[in-house]
């Protein structure tokens, strides 16, 4: 078969193919530039930007867990000025999409001052609202872990914006699905699923903590299972896009996704191991295509046989 739609639509965004790199596994592209051909990446998101510069947490911030990994970064990052002076130019010049991952220590108002900013910035095709980090301290509950609050803070921000909104929600919830029909009431135009889950480690010698956050955020293999059911029970309860990510290593893994009703996949973790992966799984997403005589990527989304 020669001609393989691999081709998406995250609201008003166009994706040549479905395969995205998930926010703070990937920096601000630059740091990949020498390992894979960005340009054939369906899009980058982009490291979780806050109005203000932030130094993230105390290390240690990560550490090795079967079949994964913790981290407590605490969203690190420059800031928007200097996200904007030193890290966009790189990005606009790409020619790939950028979605751009925001967060606010100070909600609505920083969402709010941030969405004003970036949506005069041609370059930026879409944003993520990062309403999911469990590692900020201060916060007793995410906005992400109730419904009211998750669909208040994405219509005020879809009052302001017409670019393509993207909500990134938490998997420690009771209710995913709940969560994610709360974004789309609020006009959010898809869904990421998910964040890291809620985890620790012990070094038992010294009877401390791995991280010194003590609690951290756990992604990778171990979670994938936990992702992909998420994934399944949320796509037969809403009607906007899912971008399925947790754990993602190979082409098996990103069509488990896709399968399950995801419409795009992000790989995270897995840059760490292997940073052309992405670039891989593109290849073998066209491969199982032409090995089951599929044309269109679409027919595979949610296909998956109960
Ligand atoms: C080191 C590290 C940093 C991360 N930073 C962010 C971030 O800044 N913003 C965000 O939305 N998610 C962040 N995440 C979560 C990932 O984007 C992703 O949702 C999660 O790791 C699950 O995918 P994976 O198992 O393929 O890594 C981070 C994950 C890791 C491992």
């Amino acid at each position: 078969m020669k001609n393989i739609n691999l081709s998406i639509e995250i609201g008003k965004l166009k994706l040549k193919n479905p395969v995205l790199v998930c926010s703070g596994t990937f920096g601000y592209a630059e740091e990949f530039v020498d390992f894979i051909d960005l340009k054939k990446l369906g899009a980058i998101v982009t490291k979780t930007i806050t109005l203000k510069p932030r130094i993230g947490n105390l290390p240690p911030r990560t550490c090795e867990t079967p079949a994964g990994m913790l981290n407590s970064i605490g969203l690190e990052n420059p800031g928007l000025e200097v996200f904007i002076k030193e890290k966009l130019p790189f990005l606009k010049k790409l020619g790939v999409p950028i979605i751009l991952s925001i967060a606010s220590e100070e909600e609505p108002q920083e969402f709010i001052e941030l969405v004003t900013r970036l949506d005069k910035i041609e370059e930026v095709a879409a944003i993520e609202l990062n309403i999911s980090c469990p590692n900020v301290k201060g916060r007793k509950h995410l906005i992400s872990q109730d419904p009211l609050a998750t669909k208040e803070i994405v219509s005020e921000i879809r009052e302001i914006t017409k670019k393509t909104l993207i909500t990134k929600l938490s998997p420690n919830v009771t209710s995913i699905v709940e969560i994610a029909q709360a974004a789309q009431d609020g006009g959010s135009d898809a869904v990421s699923l998910i964040n890291t889950l809620s985890g620790m480690s012990i070094d038992v010698d010294k009877r401390i903590p791995k991280i010194a956050s003590i609690s951290a955020g756990l992604s990778g293999p171990a979670i994938r299972p936990v992702a992909v059911k998420m994934v399944w029970d949320t796509f037969n309860k809403i009607k906007i896009p899912i971008i399925g990510m947790g754990g993602i290593m190979d082409a098996a893994s990103a069509l488990e996704f896709i399968i399950a009703g995801a419409s795009a996949v992000a790989i995270g973790t897995a840059n760490f191991i292997n940073p052309k992966v992405s670039e891989e799984i593109i290849l073998g997403l066209k491969e199982y295509l032409e090995r089951n005589k599929i044309s269109n990527i679409k027919e595979l989304v949610g296909s998956l046989k109960v």
